[in-house]
């Protein structure tokens, strides 16, 4: 099918200029191995000062404004990231979800800021473990999924990372069955909605406790794309082994 895989580490609030070497080796490692895609998305301090040193790597943001300017103390425009040197953002990741109360809406929103400023865009979708235990998560992410997916939505500036919450940060993984479920599942939706041709050229991440150790085997799920790494891609010495498992 010809899906390149992604790789993209999350560093969420993590990094002073004391880690741009990490960044540095990061994109050694990914200067090594074109044949996988491998970002950074970093916060939006260090994306400067990371882009001149970003080898192979491409830089991101985590976040960005659904309004192009205007009266939005402490926030940043899609158009202000670019500038800095980010060429992909996440939108819609669950801490922001939960944290800051963004809607489905305003993810989609956001996503359309972000390419209409060049940016690419990573759009995150997951359930909790009360969805899970319930049963039927792959209905309720597929919705959530349809709900946030912006209009022109296409496999040249839009992934999808899967993230299970309860899975973020807590060193569980749901089974490989279960993440091959998924995957399935989202697929299906979005060809649905943009058709089959454009869902099978769009990536689809897993996230959410993937490391060295683990990386290998989710990757290798058919529908499985790469990775949005938190914890493990915050040294090139964990990342190296994440970023080797995708090709
Ligand atoms: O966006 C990445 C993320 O939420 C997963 O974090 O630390 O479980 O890899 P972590």
């Amino acid at each position: 099918m010809g899906r390149r895989k992604l790789v993209v580490g999350n560093w969420k609030m993590n990094g002073l200029r004391a880690q741009l070497p990490e960044v540095e080796a990061i994109g050694a490692l990914a200067a090594e191995r074109p044949v996988v895609e491998v970002g950074l998305c970093l916060p939006a301090t260090l994306i400067m000062a990371a882009s001149q040193v970003k080898g192979g790597a491409f830089v991101g943001a985590q976040d960005c404004h659904m309004k192009d300017n205007g009266a939005h103390t402490g926030c940043l425009s899609a158009a202000m990231l670019a500038e800095a040197g980010a060429s992909w953002t996440i939108v819609g990741h669950s801490e922001r979800r939960q944290d800051q109360g963004e809607t489905d809406a305003d993810i989609a929103a956001k996503a359309l800021a972000a390419r209409a400023a060049g940016l690419k865009v990573i759009l995150c979708v997951g359930e909790s473990l009360d969805v899970r235990d319930a049963g039927g998560a792959e209905d309720v992410v597929s919705a959530q999924l349809l709900a946030s997916l912006p209009e022109g939505a296409a496999a040249d500036w839009l992934a999808i990372a899967y993230e299970p919450i309860w899975a973020i940060g807590t060193g569980r993984i749901p089974t490989m069955e279960a993440v091959e479920a998924m995957h399935k599942a989202l697929r299906a939706a979005l060809a649905s909605r943009i058709g089959a041709g454009e869902a099978n050229a769009m990536r689809i991440l897993y996230g959410g406790s993937m490391n060295g150790e683990n990386a290998a085997e989710l990757m290798a799920i058919e529908d499985v794309d790469g990775g949005l790494v938190g914890g493990a891609s915050l040294t090139a010495t964990k990342f190296a082994p994440v970023i080797a498992a995708a090709g």
